[in-house]
C-alpha cells in the first residue's frame, strides 16, 4: 500500500487503475484478486453529472476493517481529486467494507462520492475526530446548545458546484447511540452533528444511500438552490432525539422523491432560520417538490413546514404522501417573534394510518433562540391547500391554532374522508385564530372554516406547471467514464 500511496503522489490515477486492470485480468482467481477488482466492476447510476476521472478510497490508504479511521485517506483523496474540478470533474469511489471515518469535507465541486451497495461509512464516536464549526448565520446559535458551535457533519461541504452523494443503496451508519445518550443527559458542550450538511452550494443530488442512526439530523442542504434528494431509506429508533430525516433550509428549487424514512421526529422538515437570526439572514425556502414519500413518526409530522421559518417558506407542493403510526401529517409551527411567512403550500394525495391529529398547525411552539426576538415579529401564515386525503385509525381530525390578532388564512381543505379511532377526542376540530374554507370533508370541519358545498371541491388548488428542478436532465453514469 505505501508504495502505491507514493506512486499516487506522481502518477496519475487513472493510470494505476489501468495497470491494476492488466493485474487483475492476468489473474485467473477473480474472488481472491477482488478486493482491487472492485475498481473495475462495472456500474451504471443515474446522476446530474458524470466524471472524468474516478479513484477507490482504497487508492488512498483507506482500509474497510471496521476499526482504522479512514478520515485521513478521505481527505487525501478529495484533496488529490481537486485538481479535476476544471478538467472533467471526479469520483470517490466507496468499495464494499465498513469505513470508520470522522468528519470530512467535501472541498472540490464537479465531485461525486458513489457508496458500492456492501459498503459502509461508519461514524467515528471519537469527539476529537469531529471539528467543531460555526453556528449557522440564520440560526445565530446551535440548535441543542446555547454557547459555542456545532460538531461538523459527517459529510460538509461548503460554496460547491454540481455535487452528487449516491450509490447503490450503500450505508452511512452515524453509530448515534452516545450522541443521544450525552444530548439526553446534557453533557455536550456543542450542538451534535448531522450526516450530511452542504452549504451554500449549487446543484446538488443526493440519492440512492440508506441513511441509519444519525447523531442528529440527517440531510440538511442550507442555503442550496438546485437540489434534488431521491430514493433515500432512512432509519432510526423513533425515540432517538432531533432524528429529522430531510431538512431543506433556506434552499431554493428543491425534489426530495421517493425516500423512506422511518425516524425519532419529522420525517421532513421545511426550514428557514431562527427568529431575529432568520429574519436578518433573509433567505426563503422555495419551490419545493415532496413526492412519494412514506414515513413513519409516531411521536413528530410526516412534513414540517417550520418551527424555524423566519426567512420564509413558499411554493411547497406535496404529493402522494403515505404514513403509518405518525403524528401530524403536514403540520406548521410558528411563533410569534419569528416573523417570515408560509405561504402557497398545496398538498395532494395523502394516505394515513393512525394518526393523532390529520392536521394540525402550531402557533405557539416557543423554542427561541434567545431572548431577544422581536414580540412584534409576527409570521404570516396564508394560503395552504390539502386535497385528496384519506386517513383511517385517527384520534382527532385537526388541530388548528393561530395567534391572536395574526389570522392564518386562506386554508382550504377538499376531499377528505377520516375515519376515527376506538377511542376518538369528543371535539374534533378544535380551531382558533384561523379561516378559510372547506368542501366534502368528514368528519365536519369547525365554523371558523366555511362550507363550500360540494360543487366547489377544485378550490383548493394544486398547481398545474412544473417546478424547474422537475426539468433537470439526469444522465446514465458509468465508471467507463474513466
Ligand atoms: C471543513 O471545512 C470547515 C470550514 O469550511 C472547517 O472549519 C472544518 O475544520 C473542515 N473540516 C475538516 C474535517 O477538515
Ligand atoms: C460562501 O458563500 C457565501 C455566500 O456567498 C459567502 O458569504 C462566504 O464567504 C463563502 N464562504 C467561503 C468559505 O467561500
Ligand atoms: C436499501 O436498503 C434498505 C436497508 O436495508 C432497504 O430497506 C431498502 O429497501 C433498500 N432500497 C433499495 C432501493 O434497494
Ligand atoms: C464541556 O465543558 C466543560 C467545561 O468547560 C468541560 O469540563 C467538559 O470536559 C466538556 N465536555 C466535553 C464533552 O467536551
Ligand atoms: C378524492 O380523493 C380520493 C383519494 O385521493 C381520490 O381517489 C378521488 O379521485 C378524489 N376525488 C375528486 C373528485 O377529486
Ligand atoms: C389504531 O390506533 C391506536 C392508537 O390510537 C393503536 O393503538 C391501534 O393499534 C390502531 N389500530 C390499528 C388497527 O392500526
Ligand atoms: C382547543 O384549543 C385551544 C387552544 O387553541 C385550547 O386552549 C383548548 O383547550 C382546546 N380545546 C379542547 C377541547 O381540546
Amino acid at each position: 500500500m505505501d508504495e502505491l500511496w507514493t506512486n499516487l503522489r506522481r502518477t496519475q490515477v487513472f493510470n494505476i487503475i489501468g495497470l491494476l486492470g492488466v493485474l487483475v485480468l492476468l489473474n485467473t482467481n477473480g474472488v481472491e484478486s477482488g478486493k482491487k477488482a472492485h475498481n473495475l466492476e462495472s456500474f451504471q447510476y443515474p446522476a446530474i453529472s458524470c466524471r472524468a476521472h474516478s479513484v477507490s478510497l482504497e487508492d488512498f490508504g483507506g482500509v474497510g476493517d471496521g476499526t482504522t479511521s479512514n478520515t485521513r485517506a478521505f481527505k487525501a483523496a478529495i484533496d488529490h481529486l481537486s485538481q479535476f474540478a476544471t478538467d472533467g470533474g471526479s469520483q470517490l469511489y466507496i468499495p464494499p467494507g465498513k469505513w470508520l471515518t470522522g468528519s470530512f469535507n467535501i472541498s472540490t465541486s464537479h465531485f461525486t462520492l458513489y457508496l458500492h451497495k456492501d459498503a459502509v461509512l461508519l461514524a467515528s464516536q471519537d469527539e476529537s475526530e469531529w471539528p467543531i464549526i460555526e453556528p449557522l448565520p440564520s440560526y445565530g446559535r446551535g440548535r441543542d446548545n446555547a454557547e459555542g458551535g456545532r460538531y461538523s457533519s459527517l459529510i460538509f461541504g461548503t460554496n460547491l458546484t454540481d455535487i452528487v452523494i449516491t450509490g447503490d443503496n450503500g450505508t452511512i451508519d452515524g453509530q448515534g447511540e452516545p450522541w443521544w445518550t450525552k444530548f439526553r443527559a446534557k453533557e455536550l458542550n456543542y450542538t451534535r452533528p448531522y450526516l450530511i450538511e452542504i452549504l451554500y452550494s449549487e446543484k446538488l443530488q443526493i440519492s440512492g444511500l440508506t441513511l441509519i442512526n444519525s447523531p442528529s439530523w440527517n440531510i440538511h442542504p442550507t442555503y442550496c438552490s438546485n437540489v434534488i434528494v431521491q430514493g433515500i431509506t432512512i432509519l432510526a429508533p423513533v425515540t432517538s432525539p432531533n432524528t429529522d430525516g430531510i431538512n431543506p433550509d433556506s434552499c431554493t428549487n428543491t425534489r426530495i422523491e421517493d425516500c423512506y424514512i422511518v425516524s425519532g421526529d419529522d420525517c421532513v422538515a421545511v426550514k428557514s432560520g431562527w427568529d431575529e437570526y432568520g429574519i436578518s439572514f433573509g433567505m426563503p425556502t422555495k419551490q419545493l417538490v415532496i413526492r412519494r414519500l412514506t414515513c413513519i413518526s409516531p411521536t413528530s409530522a410526516v412534513i414540517a413546514l417550520g418551527s424555524e421559518m423566519s426567512g420564509g417558506i413558499e411554493d411547497v407542493r406535496a404529493e402522494d404522501i403515505t404514513a403509518i403510526d405518525s403524528e401530524s401529517g403536514v403540520r406548521i409551527k410558528t411563533s410569534i417573534g419569528r416573523g417570515g411567512f408560509v405561504k402557497k403550500v398545496y398538498v395532494r394525495r395523502m394516505t394515513l394510518k393512525t394518526m393523532k391529529w390529520v392536521f394540525w398547525m402550531t402557533g405557539n411552539y416557543g423554542n427561541h433562540p434567545d431572548n431577544n426576538y422581536d414580540p412584534k415579529a409576527l409570521p404570516v401564515i396564508q394560503n395552504i391547500n390539502y386535497r385528496d386525503i384519506v386517513a383511517e385509525n385517527v384520534t382527532m381530525a385537526a388541530r388548528l391554532e393561530g395567534i391572536p390578532g395574526d389570522t392564518f388564512s386562506d386554508i382550504c381543505i377538499s376531499n377528505v374522508t377520516i375515519g376515527l379511532t376506538e377511542k376518538p377526542k369528543e371535539l374534533q376540530w378544535n380551531c382558533t385564530d384561523i379561516a378559510g374554507i372547506w368542501s366534502d370533508v368528514t368528519p365536519k370541519p369547525c365554523d371558523l372554516l366555511l362550507d363550500q358545498g360540494p360543487e366547489k371541491i377544485k378550490q383548493c388548488k394544486f398547481p398545474e406547471n412544473s417546478l424547474p428542478i422537475d426539468n433537470i436532465k439526469i444522465r446514465t453514469c458509468c465508471n467507463k467514464n474513466f
